[in-house]
């Protein structure tokens, strides 16, 4: 195990935030990251596991012992209906699992390419994207359990999943470290095209017929169109979650805002696009020192390079106060806030 001491995290987290850990360690098996878990209980340190740190807004040095879980594993077992089960470690990179599957014909996960992440970290929030969430394909996850020390296996149906949504994040936040997730891939999954106009683009590329690799290369080329490649420039990708709110508050508010975008959602209720909500009110591309909006989608904030978790925490509060004002409608934080 190797362990170092007053480490910066700048690499670990999307956003570049510049802090230190008091203690940090790669793991690339179980056993390193239980030895990570040995030292960390007799120096009664605190605990964070990192993955890809794209979901993380780190706002000061972090004391106690930063994990990053670089466990890697793929395999694959075919079931009697012509599935197949393949489960990939937790710090695999996300996309190159992703592509990897639909390079071996293994079809469900084109369009949730791109995402950035790990592997392990892709249930904790029910990474979504294009129609497909990962609850949709997931099939088990194995978590080791930090209060037993054993292996759990939790069934996709144990995880109460919702929208960008786990117990790992609620109930459980904090006991389970996930170690491998299993997905039911197979050359028979339907294509997920009706998101958002996905079936006009394909059509406009003059595309027949589709494959899932050619899915997932029209949705990398989307994403990169939208998205700032956290390399380039430091994000977490959407940065609020789209709010749900009641049908009548939603047609109230498209009365008084014609051009409201707005998406079905379970019954009775709609869910908002965030990003619209924000660049009405002109943040796009607006910058606050060293952080800002992005200008070619609302929901990204960026660190520009020497801002920090601080910096970016009182943009969105001043954006989340300028939409609370004119919409009436509260946005959550999406990524999750450390300490
Ligand atoms: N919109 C604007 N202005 C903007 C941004 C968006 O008017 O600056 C409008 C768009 O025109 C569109 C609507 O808002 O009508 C929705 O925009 P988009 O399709 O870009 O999706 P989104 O709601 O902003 C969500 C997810 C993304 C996911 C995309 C595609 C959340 C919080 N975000 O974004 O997920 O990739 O849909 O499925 O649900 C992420 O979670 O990090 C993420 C990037």
């Amino acid at each position: 195990m190797q362990l170092s001491r007053k480490a910066s995290l700048k690499a670990y987290n999307s956003f570049g935030f510049d802090v230190s850990a008091e203690y940090l360690v790669i793991v690339k098996t179980l056993d390193e990251l239980k030895g990570a878990l040995g030292f960390c209980a007799e120096n009664k340190l605190s605990l964070l596991v990192i993955g890809g740190g794209s979901n993380l807004i780190l706002t000061q040095d972090i004391s106690g012992l930063v994990v990053i879980n670089r466990i890697v594993l793929k395999q694959v077992e075919s079931t009697s209906d012509g599935d197949f089960l393949v489960t990939a470690g937790a710090g695999e990179n996300w996309h190159e699992f992703v592509r990897w599957t639909l390079m071996q014909g293994y079809n469900g996960l084109e369009n949730l390419s791109l995402i950035p992440g790990t592997v392990g970290a892709a249930p904790m929030q029910n990474i979504g994207a294009y129609g497909v969430e990962i609850k949709d394909r997931m099939e088990y996850l194995d978590a080791l359990d930090r209060e037993s020390g054993e292996l759990c296996r939790f069934a996709a149906g144990e995880c109460g999943f919702g929208y960008r949504d786990s117990v790992f994040k609620r109930i459980h936040a904090g006991r389970y470290i996930i170690i491998s997730v299993t997905f039911r891939l197979s050359a028979k999954v339907g294509l997920v095209l009706d998101y958002s106009g996905l079936s006009a683009v394909v059509e406009r590329q003059g595309i027949e017929d589709p494959t899932a690799l050619q899915i997932s290369d029209l949705i990398c080329d989307i994403r990169r169109s939208k998205l700032p490649d956290p390399e380039a420039l430091g994000n977490a990708g959407s940065f609020f979650k789209n709010p749900v709110i009641p049908e009548q508050q939603c047609a109230e508010l498209t009365r008084r805002y014609p051009g409201l975008v707005s998406f079905s959602d379970q019954p009775g209720l709609r869910k908002l696009a965030a990003g619209w909500l924000i660049d009405q009110l002109g943040w796009k591309g607006h910058r606050q020192g060293a952080v800002g909006v992005y200008d070619k989608q609302a929901l990204v904030l960026i660190n520009y390079g020497k801002g920090s978790g601080g910096d970016i925490l009182s943009l969105a509060q001043a954006i989340q106060a300028s939409v609370a004002d004119r919409y009436g409608v509260l946005l959550e934080i999406e990524p999750r806030t450390y300490p």
